[in-house]
């Protein structure tokens, strides 16, 4: 029966066989150490015989758990107290050099390189431990709502725009020559649709496509989004279920500390007068084991309308959402979105923490003429009104007050390990240019292929 690295700690004395791969194999003549590396970690063998092992080989080692000497103790490695005496080793499959190496943390290796090799590059103790928090921090996201009546509902990948800021990606329709569909940049309409379903309680891990301009703390084409949304609730309940989930997820899954508790709430003007920016690092001391949260509230409803707001509006309005279109004005504003809509706040907060945006969300509009007025201001014209004209006609059904947050997976997982992008916490991500990991996409298609969809080659 298999025995795992870190099992081998409560064998001492006993006979035990592993399987996995050559980490390091280290020849001292007589002796040859090899240290074996499976998911449990890293532990090293020690064989009086050479077995021919290179690097990366996969094998299998039948040995006798010892006890190291006191002074050989490593305590690095949570089975740095022992090690294996080799009594037969085979190699199962024999492995090529790699074009890099995998024991060290990989980060001054050409990323293009590392992301050819993926499969070899999340080897690294680093890359698969961040595999492994990721999963750890969305099973806890997965209980803490499940816990609290949340309902996980997959909504579509093949859908209409969904716009969030960016540009969509188009896939050709083969049953409707001429049309596509649009990948969602985030699940907004859906979630809100699933409020006027009566669901009250949404969360979903949801991917988002986004066709801009990748950042260390942005991916390029999908990231994932923890996609929350409520009904009857206020700002403050979804910003309480945000604080508390986040600090369980701080202390349980990173072991590390929150520096205030409940997150302070900022108004974005004093955001931007006090740290003149809308996300900002709260620690006295740029501390790794400190994870400095805050919310920003009270944004302005609309900001200058830039050429990156895709379909934000038509381009002949001088402003934008600063969110994006469904989030509602400050009750108090309302009369203001006539006379001076650029002073009207809006019911939007930002989940700050360490100096990125984590999250976004709002409370959303829930009244068919005011989502008609935002349009309108939006500068949106004849055609995209009619692009959202369900939404308009789901808003005559008996909309329930809602709201929501999306905290990005990637972006949190990036500020809580102190990773210098967010690539180094998705599996296979794609390239700074859009390629993507392993596989060679994106790609031509053939002839047969572009007939069938009716397109035509450039
Ligand atoms: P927003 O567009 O602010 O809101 O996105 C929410 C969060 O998603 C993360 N994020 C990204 N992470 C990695 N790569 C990207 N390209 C990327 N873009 C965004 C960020 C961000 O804070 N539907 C709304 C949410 C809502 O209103 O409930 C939305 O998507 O952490």
């Amino acid at each position: 029966m298999r025995t795992l690295a870190v099992e081998a700690n409560h064998k001492i004395g006993q006979k035990v066989t592993l399987f996995g791969w050559a980490n390091v194999v280290r020849d001292h003549g007589k002796i040859t150490f090899i240290d074996l590396r499976d998911m449990s970690g890293i532990i090293q063998a020690v064989a009086k015989k050479d077995y021919g092992v290179t690097p990366e080989d996969v094998i299998k080692i039948e040995g006798t758990v010892k006890k190291r000497p006191e002074k050989l103790i490593n305590p690095n490695l949570p089975t740095g107290e022992i090690e294996i005496e080799v009594e037969n080793l085979e190699i199962l499959n024999k492995a090529k050099t790699p074009p890099f190496p995998i024991e060290t943390n990989g980060l001054d290796i050409e990323e293009a390189l590392r992301l050819k090799y993926r499969y070899l590059d999340l080897r690294r103790p680093r890359m698969s431990q961040n595999l492994k928090l990721r999963h750890q921090m969305i099973s806890l996201m997965r209980q803490f709502l499940t816990e609290r009546h949340f309902t996980e509902v997959e909504t579509p990948i093949l859908t209409k725009t969904t716009p969030e800021g960016a540009r969509d990606f188009l896939v050709p329709s083969r049953l409707q020559p001429g049309s596509f569909y649009a990948l969602p940049q985030s699940p907004q309409q859906y979630k809100q649709l699933l409020m006027v379903a009566g669901l009250e309680r949404y969360f979903q891990i949801a991917r988002c496509f986004r066709d801009e301009d990748p950042r260390a703390d942005r991916a390029y084409g999908e990231f994932t989004q923890l996609d929350i949304e409520m009904s009857f609730i206020e700002q403050d309940d979804i910003l309480k279920l945000t604080e508390e989930l986040f600090k369980e997820i701080t202390e349980k899954v990173f072991k590390k500390k929150v520096l205030e508790y409940p997150f302070p709430r900022i108004p974005h003007k004093e955001a931007i007068k006090k740290y003149g920016a809308d996300k900002f690092d709260l620690r006295p001391k740029k501390d790794p084991n400190v994870l400095a949260f805050a919310f920003v509230v009270d944004f302005p409803l609309f900001t200058e309308q830039t050429k990156e707001d895709f379909y934000h509006g038509s381009g002949s309005a001088k402003f934008a959402p600063s969110h994006h279109m469904f989030t509602a004005p400050h009750p108090e504003d309302i009369k203001l979105l006539d006379t001076d809509p650029q002073k009207v706040r809006g019911l939007q907060h930002d989940l700050v923490c360490n100096g990125f945006e984590v999250g976004g969300g709002s409370i959303r509009i829930h009244k068919r003429e005011i989502q008609e007025k935002i349009f309108s201001l939006i500068g949106f014209s004849k055609a995209q009104k009619e692009e959202f004209s369900h939404m308009l006609e789901a808003f005559e059904y008996g909309v329930p007050p809602h709201g929501g947050i999306a905290p990005g997976i990637d972006r949190f997982l990036m500020t809580a390990l102190a990773e210098p992008s967010v690539r180094e916490t998705i599996a296979f991500p794609t390239s700074a240019s859009g390629q993507t990991a392993v596989m060679d996409a994106p790609s031509p298609v053939d002839e047969k292929t572009l007939k069938e969809l009716k397109l035509k080659k450039l």
